[in-house]
C-alpha cells in the first residue's frame, strides 16, 4: 500500500509559467533551492535541485568534462545532454548556467555532428528543429570540430552556440523527460 508520504515524494505542486528573463531566473532559482512556487496543481516533479520546465527536467554540472564523458554523465543519471527546442526553452537554459555561473561561460549541449559534417542530432533523439547560432557558426574549424557548447562568447560576444572539439572540457547540461 502506497502511504501519503511515500505519495509527496512522487508528486509536488507547482506551475511552470514563466517567459520573461526575471521570471525564469525566479522559476530556476527557486527549483534549484529545492522550493518549488505552489500552485495548488499536482504534478511530477523532477529530482532535488533540477528544474522543472515543459514536462523535462534539467540541471548543470559545473565539473568540466569532455563532451562525450559528459553524455555519459547524463545517461548514468537516467537523462542525456539537454536538448532544446524553443526560445522559452534555450532562455531558460541560459538562466539555468546564470544561477550556478553568474559569468554565464560555456557549456555543452546535446548537440553534435561526428558522423556527417554539419548533419546536427541530439543526443536525447529529439527533433533537431530549432538553433541559436553565434555569427559565423558552425564554422567547422579544427578540421572538424562537431560538438556544441552554449553561451560562446570567445570571438562574439553572443553567447549563444559554437561548433567545438569535443575532446576539450567544459560544464554541462542535462535533461530528462517526466512521465
Ligand atoms: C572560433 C570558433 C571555434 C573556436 C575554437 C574561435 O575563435 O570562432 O568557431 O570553434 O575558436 O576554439
Ligand atoms: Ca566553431
Amino acid at each position: 500500500m502506497v502511504r501519503v508520504a511515500e505519495l509527496s515524494l512522487l508528486f509536488a505542486c507547482f506551475g511552470a509559467l514563466a517567459s520573461s528573463d526575471t521570471d525564469l531566473d525566479t522559476l530556476v532559482q527557486e527549483q534549484i533551492k529545492g522550493q518549488p512556487k505552489k500552485d495548488g496543481s499536482c504534478t511530477a516533479a523532477c529530482p532535488y535541485g533540477w528544474v522543472k520546465f515543459d514536462n523535462r527536467c534539467f540541471t548543470y554540472f559545473a565539473s568540466p568534462l569532455d563532451w562525450y564523458s559528459a553524455e555519459i554523465y547524463c545517461v548514468n543519471l537516467g537523462a542525456n545532454l539537454a536538448s532544446m527546442h524553443n526560445e522559452n526553452e534555450y532562455q531558460m537554459v541560459k538562466s539555468l548556467i546564470r544561477a550556478h555561473d553568474p559569468d554565464e561561460n560555456p557549456a555543452w549541449i546535446g548537440l553534435s555532428a561526428c558522423q556527417k559534417k554539419f548533419g546536427w542530432v541530439w543526443s536525447d533523439g529529439t527533433r533537431f528543429d530549432f538553433t541559436r547560432w553565434n555569427s559565423n557558426e558552425p564554422n567547422y574549424s579544427h578540421n572538424g570540430e562537431c560538438c556544441v557548447n552554449i553561451n560562446w562568447a570567445y570571438s562574439v560576444p553572443e553567447k549563444r552556440w559554437n561548433d567545438n572539439p569535443c575532446e576539450e572540457t567544459f560544464p554541462f547540461v542535462c535533461v530528462k523527460r517526466l512521465n
